[in-house]
């Protein structure tokens, strides 16, 4: 049996022109896949480890400390059953748990891995997402550690993304904090909003975010459904450890200059911080 195809060739001609630092927006065919209908989906989130099922109440400004976000005060079947009237917001985080959510990721992103592959090397930690939420629900503003596309199934939405090298979106102490185990959501100020550009994404639309460009949500007026499905290249874990690197010498009392955006490549720090943390896993197992 032939594969259906999700991207057409428009679609990665587009995601390979801007493809990793740039937003795209492109078309999908994903919208009637036996596992994304309502019925699937309830029971997905009923299979799934109760940790990676979050949600909460979705009428919330732009900006908002993750402590302030209220609950719904409802369960997962019963947020579930009433989207389109009970003011909710809901993630399915890590899909691939369930092996034919597992399998549909692998064969989407195989559709896109050559473009990947030419430009940032092997795709690997491929991780999927889903988003469930009722009409005009907001997903404040924050930022991802993934490459990532978001495909919207139904309903619409307006993503406005931002400039991931902009730091007083999200500051150096900001980018460290997160990769510490913080929260993905980020300070927001008003003056932020021209910075952004928003994308309208109707079902059958989807768009390529870059690695941790910040971004915030507005449903339209209908439930939505998306599914976001993501990977992580050697450039995004190299960024990582360099972020690493530099809140030690921030711990250090020093002011580290920020990693760069690809095509650098912060082979000096991500290194540093790699021979740190295997001489501390060294003398940990010997010590
Ligand atoms: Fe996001």
């Amino acid at each position: 049996m032939t594969k259906p195809i999700v991207f057409a060739a428009q679609s990665l001609a587009s995601l390979r022109s801007v493809y990793p630092e740039g937003p795209a927006l492109l078309d999908h065919q994903l919208r009637e896949h036996p596992l994304l209908t309502p019925e699937a989906l309830k029971s997905l989130a009923l299979s799934i480890r109760p940790v990676d099922v979050e949600y909460n109440r979705a009428d919330l400004p732009v900006g908002i400390d993750p402590t302030d976000v209220p609950d719904n005060g409802l369960g997962i079947a019963e947020t579930l059953d009433n989207i389109e009237s009970n003011g909710s917001w809901m993630v399915l985080k890590f899909i691939e748990q369930i092996p034919a959510y597992r399998d549909l990721l692998a064969e989407t992103l195989a559709e896109i891995e050559p473009i990947v592959c030419d430009i940032t090397g092997d795709m690997l930690k491929l991780e999927g997402f889903i988003f469930l939420s009722s009409p005009d629900a907001v997903t404040p503003f924050h930022m991802d550690p993934e490459h990532n596309i978001l495909l919207q199934l139904k309903g619409s939405k307006t993503m406005t993304v931002f400039p991931a090298d902009d730091e007083e979106l999200a500051s150096g102490e900001d980018h460290e904090a997160f990769h510490a185990g913080g929260h993905r959501n980020l300070q927001w100020r008003d003056d932020f909003a021209a910075r952004g550009r928003a994308f309208e994404l109707s079902a059958g639309k989807a768009i390529y975010v870059p690695v941790k460009a910040p971004h915030w949500v507005k449903n339209g007026p209908e439930p939505s459904l998306s599914l976001s499905i993501t990977w992580r290249s050697e450039w995004t874990y190299r960024e990582r450890y360099a972020r690493e690197m530099n809140a030690a010498l921030r711990r250090m009392g020093l002011n580290p200059a920020s990693p760069k955006r690809f095509p650098h490549q912060n082979h000096a720090k991500s290194l540093a911080w790699r021979t740190i943390e295997k001489a501390r896993r060294t003398l940990g197992r010997t010590g």
